[in-house]
């Protein structure tokens, strides 16, 4: 028997609790039983050990709950996401699933009538005092709240591993003209200046929004989302370039490697410089690495490329609230923390917070032909195209 009828929301953070609907409210959770199926993609290393650490905590709450841990395997949600539609649209729904906070949500799955409001939870749990605003209104539609967020993950950062740049006298760069100069003294070494694994197609997307960032500035990448900001424009030409020099540095593996295989390159000394989101610093931690730095990708310093999922604890992501505790967090993650209030906000489109699924995935094919093509026109009308297929530009 499933736990169906009396839902159960897993929610973590610093804790995890649990909501019940109806009837359900009044029973103790030692007396709750069946089965609770939760649904995300979170194998890799780091994502695996933060859903585990979620249960514990929620199995020590409620022991006679039997957890169901359907996971799907592909970064970013890449199969995932599949699966779930498939699931959601059959009506066989999980009890509750992984979902990026803003358009992933809103657009997917609350416009169309599938979720249930938990504005009530947010209010008997105070979360609303103790969440940024900001987070607060992309999981907001129709004055009512969706979806529980468990982190703030940054997605525009630049992982090296320190000894192989203090061997080589480097500093990691800020700039782009900075990046191609490390690169060229790695090549030299033999070390693959650009580290990619693109096997899941948004890999190399995600790169390239980092380097939209640092060449428009994130008032005109913003401009990306509204129709503001052409996508023929020159300013996307340029950050195209930018990627296609960069692209001439990459592991020449780089199409048969996922995200975490390529970390391994990092974790080596046989790799340079890895453009990421932050659970790769929970992927290093899963492999007791600690010789990892970290710095803003080139050109994004005090912009916060941010989105959110909406369970599970922090793994290289920052608390979703704003009352943890940085004691109990790594180095990176208190230096994320005080990055936040103070960077400009941008949103990430490879992992739903700045447009639909549809054009996003739009944007990733765009990309990931453009990794193989190098035609800069091509992907341009490529791009403005998916744009104005998601009916925000002309
Ligand atoms: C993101 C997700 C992260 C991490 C990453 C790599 O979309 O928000 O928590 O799982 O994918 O798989």
């Amino acid at each position: 028997m499933r736990a169906r009828g009396p839902r159960v929301v897993v929610l973590a953070g610093i804790a995890v609790a649990a909501l019940a609907f109806g009837g359900f409210a009044a029973a103790s959770a030692a007396t709750v039983s069946g089965k609770l199926e939760i649904f995300s993609w979170w194998t890799a290393g780091g994502e695996a050990d933060a859903l585990q650490a979620l249960y514990n905590v929620y199995q020590k709450q409620y022991p006679n709950v039997k957890i169901v841990n359907a996971t799907v395997a592909g970064g970013a949600g890449t199969n995932a996401k599949a699966v779930l539609k498939t699931r959601m649209l059959g009506g066989d729904p999980p009890d509750s699933f992984q979902v990026h906070a803003g358009h992933e949500l809103i657009d997917t799955w609350v416009k169309a009538g599938k979720m249930e409001p938990l504005t009530s939870l947010f209010a008997s749990q105070g979360w609303q005092k103790v969440m940024p605003r900001g987070l607060i209104d992309i999981l907001s539609y129709q004055g009512q709240i969706w979806s529980v967020p468990v982190d703030i993950h940054r997605a525009n950062l630049l992982w090296y591993n320190k000894k192989v740049f203090a061997s080589a006298g480097l500093q990691p760069p800020t700039t782009f003209d900075q990046f191609f100069k490390d690169a060229d003294v790695l090549k030299a070494k033999g070390i693959s200046g650009f580290v990619l694994g693109d096997k899941e197609g948004w890999e190399s997307g995600h790169a390239f929004e980092t380097v939209l960032i640092g060449t428009l500035g994130p008032d005109a990448y913003k401009g990306l989302w509204t129709g503001k900001t052409p996508w023929t424009g020159s300013g996307v030409a340029k950050a195209l370039q930018t990627f296609k020099r960069m692209l001439t540095y990459a592991n020449s593996d780089h199409a048969a490697l996922t995200w975490d295989e390529a970390a391994q390159y990092i974790q080596s000394g046989k790799g340079g410089m890895q453009i990421m989101g932050d659970w790769e610093a929970g992927w290093f931690t899963s492999k007791n690495f600690a010789d990892y730095g970290w710095v803003p990708a080139p050109g994004n310093q005090r912009i916060y490329d941010t989105l959110s999922d909406s369970f599970g604890l922090p793994k290289g992501s920052i608390c979703a609230r704003t009352d943890c505790s940085p004691a109990a967090f790594s180095p990176y993650q208190q230096w994320a923390m005080q990055q936040w209030p103070t960077n400009t906000i941008v949103p990430s489109v490879i992992h739903g917070a700045a447009a639909s699924e549809g054009w996003s995935t739009e944007y990733i094919d765009a990309i990931g032909l453009f990794v193989t093509s190098g035609d800069i026109a091509a992907t341009q009308t490529a791009l403005q195209k998916a744009c104005a297929d998601a009916g925000v530009c002309k």
